[in-house]
């Protein structure tokens, strides 16, 4: 830049109605002062007008605790709640029909409707509640005690109405009264090393797993006079107390004979929170909730 009052060599020369200039000059070219097209200003103060309107009439303005909220009253947040509302109300009269209809006569040929609005509306309970203890596939969780729910076998039983029980009230928990309950004892204090390892034997050999056949023959009779009670004689388990089959391949804990010794030695003590918010107050879910995932769960097993 250079400065007017040097004049450059090759000063540009203002010629007759050219418009007045700002008094700058850049190597030699003066700077017109032309005004801003009309067009352009008025859409200019267009935009200034409609940005001030805007903030008055929409969430706008950061504050400490949130926005202004705009005199439109305009917020996503309630349209989703309306969009939520309006398919709850959709579904309104199909999720109370789901409440009393008798839950074991729900089935594909007797309620179509009903079954499959179970089925979807109980993957999404499953998907939001279940599915951090019992797997995303619902194949629980083994060593850690979530059974898998996914094959037909069940530790307190599996029609419809028993899943809705278990699920409603849940295992071994403090806040439902009716919750499924029954205790191991833990025979690292009842029992000798030698017994426990004869019947840790034993289970190996009725569960079909290699084992040491004499101390297995030995384990029997630890067996019937300390577990039959609730695992019964032939090891088939009893779903009222919720006492596992042993002799099947299916482990709520595993079945290595590391595993089952701790199963006998210390115990488990498996618990699932209750879930029906009519039975507990830790319970979260209304009782369509609870029966849809129960129908779902039914499902899954191929149902009893
Ligand atoms: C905090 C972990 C946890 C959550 C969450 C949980 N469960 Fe469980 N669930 C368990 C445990 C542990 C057991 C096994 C308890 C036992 O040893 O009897 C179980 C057992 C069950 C059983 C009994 C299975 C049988 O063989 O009888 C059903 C059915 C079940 N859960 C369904 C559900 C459903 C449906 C949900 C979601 C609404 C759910 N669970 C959420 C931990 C959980
Ligand atoms: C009072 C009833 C009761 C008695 C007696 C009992 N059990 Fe159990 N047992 C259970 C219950 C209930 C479970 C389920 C685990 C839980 O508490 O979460 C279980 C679980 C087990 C498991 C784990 C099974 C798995 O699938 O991982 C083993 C192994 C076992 N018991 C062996 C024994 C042996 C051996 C004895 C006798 C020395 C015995 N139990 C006596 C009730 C009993």
């Amino acid at each position: 830049m250079s400065d007017h009052k040097t004049p450059h060599p090759e000063e540009q020369r203002l010629l007759a109605g050219d418009p007045e200039t700002t008094g700058h000059s850049w190597d030699g070219i003066k700077e017109f002062n032309n005004p801003l097209p009309r067009w352009w200003l008025w859409t200019f103060y267009a935009t200034i007008v409609w940005g001030i309107a805007y903030t008055v009439m929409y969430p706008a303005w950061p504050l400490i605790n949130g926005a202004t909220p705009g005199i439109l009253g305009f917020s996503t947040r309630a349209n989703v709640a309306a969009d939520i509302e309006r398919f709850d109300a959709m579904n309104a009269d199909i999720r109370t029909r789901l409440t009393e209809v008798e839950l074991a006569a729900i089935t594909l040929d007797a309620h179509p409707d009903l079954y499959n609005y179970a089925i979807q509306g109980g993957a999404a309970v499953f998907a939001t509640w279940c599915s951090q203890c019992h797997g995303a596939g619902a194949a629980g969780v083994q060593a850690a005690g979530y059974p898998n729910l996914l094959d037909d076998d069940w530790l307190w039983g599996g029609t419809v109405d028993e899943i809705h029980f278990t699920i409603s009230h849940g295992i071994r928990n403090a806040d439902d009264p009716d919750a499924r309950y029954s205790e191991m004892p833990a025979f690292g204090d009842l029992l000798g090393d030698a017994d426990i390892a004869a019947v840790v034997q034993y289970l190996r050999n009725v569960s079909g797993q290699a084992a040491d056949v004499t101390l297995a023959a030995a384990g029997e009779a630890v067996y019937l006079e300390n577990c039959a009670a609730c695992h019964l004689d032939d090891g088939a388990g009893d779903r009222f107390l919720g006492a596992p089959n042993l002799t099947d391949a299916i482990w709520l804990y595993g079945g290595s004979e590391a595993a089952i010794e701790h199963s006998v030695r210390f115990a488990r003590f498996g618990v699932m929170p209750p879930w029906s918010a009519q039975a507990s107050s830790a319970g979260r879910l209304s009782e369509d909730q609870l029966r849809a995932v129960s129908i779902y769960v039914h499902s899954l097993g191929g149902g009893e």
